[in-house]
């Protein structure tokens, strides 16, 4: 089992505070992402783990032992960074069997276990070959294969497709992905790039400041944003978040914003009257000629499969995503509707989701 807890974690630098108690587990064999914007202290808790940084206060559990305070090299942890430091003097295999060799490991079982790692990463063909001729997606695969062959308890990455172009990039996301199917080795990957984020974790950390916003699926997280943050951070175009203010009773289903009623999931938590935001992705935002929420189209992107249409409304601009063939003319005077059971509310003041009850149908929940 190499599990990881991490209980209560802080890390201060004199007064600044890096990360701020910060709680969670990492189940055996799961793939964690922590996300968030740079700065907000991903890789200060990835150094931490791997016992590069020593926590202000708080305790890390690896597979069960608490190694808080235990060195790097006794952790059993392979870190890869996103500048992949290949020793440009050796090959290809070389590189991949510098830890082993480091620890001392038997020839024969060196070369078994980088055949192994050059197989699964798919780069047995340059085992021979010079590292600095090779393209910058083979120097990732170099890198994870030296990673890989270590065998550890756990695998921390810190952005490691960060250099890398997008198309690569995207290559390289499902080439992770299956690796990790494959070693089914706990794994802490952060990176500041959502798609990379959704794409591959089982669980995601969303951070802002230091601090966990929200813990959860990739799924979860996309549909259930438990602050304003998250729903700003996550999706491209962002989720609308329409200011309105109101106070709100439990078992209320509708809102009212600028004259039209928009119908929402059950309130569960009454707020006295107060700054609110109305959250609603673009994907689930209509237009319709006559009725709610009134505005005047402001600008249209034409993306082939389908079109980003923005309204100006009192209330802001709110973006939706329309069928490519419908026309839109720019000034029309257009209505906004919203699908009642894909819309969050928040708490301006808090920047936390109001709670409410998700799945609309009322008695069917649970
Ligand atoms: N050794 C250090 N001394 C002082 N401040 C640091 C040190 N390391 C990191 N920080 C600060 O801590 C914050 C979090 O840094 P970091 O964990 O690297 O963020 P991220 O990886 O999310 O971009 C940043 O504001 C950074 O400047
Ligand atoms: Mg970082």
């Amino acid at each position: 089992m190499a599990d990881i807890r991490v209980e209560n974690l802080h890390k201060s630098f004199g007064d600044f505070v890096a990360v701020k108690e910060s709680n969670f587990t990492v189940a055996d064999g799961e793939f964690f992402v922590m996300l968030g914007p740079s700065g907000c202290g991903k890789t200060t808790t990835l150094r931490m783990i791997a016992g590069l940084e020593l926590p202000t206060s708080g305790a890390i559990h690896l597979a069960g032992e608490d190694v808080t305070f235990k060195r790097a090299s006794a952790r059993d942890i392979a870190f890869v960074f996103q500048l992949f430091a290949l020793y440009p003097h050796m090959n290809v295999r070389k590189n991949i069997s510098y830890p082993l060799e480091n620890q001392g490991v038997p020839r024969s079982e060196t070369r078994t276990r980088v055949e192994e790692a050059a197989r699964i990463l798919r780069i047995t063909h340059l085992l021979d070959r010079s590292v600095s001729g090779l393209s910058s997606g083979d120097r990732q695969r170099v890198a994870l294969g030296r990673a890989i062959v270590r065998e550890p308890l756990a695998f921390m990455m810190d952005e490691p497709l960060g250099a890398l172009d997008s198309e690569l990039r995207e290559v390289m996301i499902g080439e992770l992905r299956a690796l990790h199917d494959r070693l089914g080795a706990t794994t802490i990957y952060v990176t500041h790039d959502q798609t990379e984020a959704m794409a591959m974790a089982d669980k995601i950390a969303v951070m802002n400041r230091g601090s966990i916003e929200q813990f959860a699926s990739p799924q979860e997280i996309y549909d259930r944003p438990a602050s304003m943050f998250v729903a700003d951070f996550i999706g491209d175009p962002a989720m609308n978040l329409i200011p309105f203010q109101a106070g709100l009773e439990v078992g209320q289903a509708h809102v009212r914003i600028a004259g039209a009623e928009i119908a929402v999931p059950t309130i569960r938590e009454g707020v006295a009257e107060t700054h609110l935001a109305l959250g609603a992705r673009p994907e689930h935002v209509a237009l319709v000629d006559d009725g709610g929420l009134r505005g005047e189209v402001y600008g249209t992107e034409y993306l082939g499969t389908h079109q980003v249409v923005t309204v100006a409304t009192y209330e802001g601009h709110v973006r939706a995503i329309v069928e490519a063939e419908r026309s839109v003319r720019v000034g029309a005077n257009v209505g906004l509707t919203f699908r009642p059971e894909r819309l969050s509310l928040f708490d301006r003041g808090s920047g936390r989701a109001v709670s409410t009850d998700w799945s609309l149908g009322g008695p069917h929940h649970g």
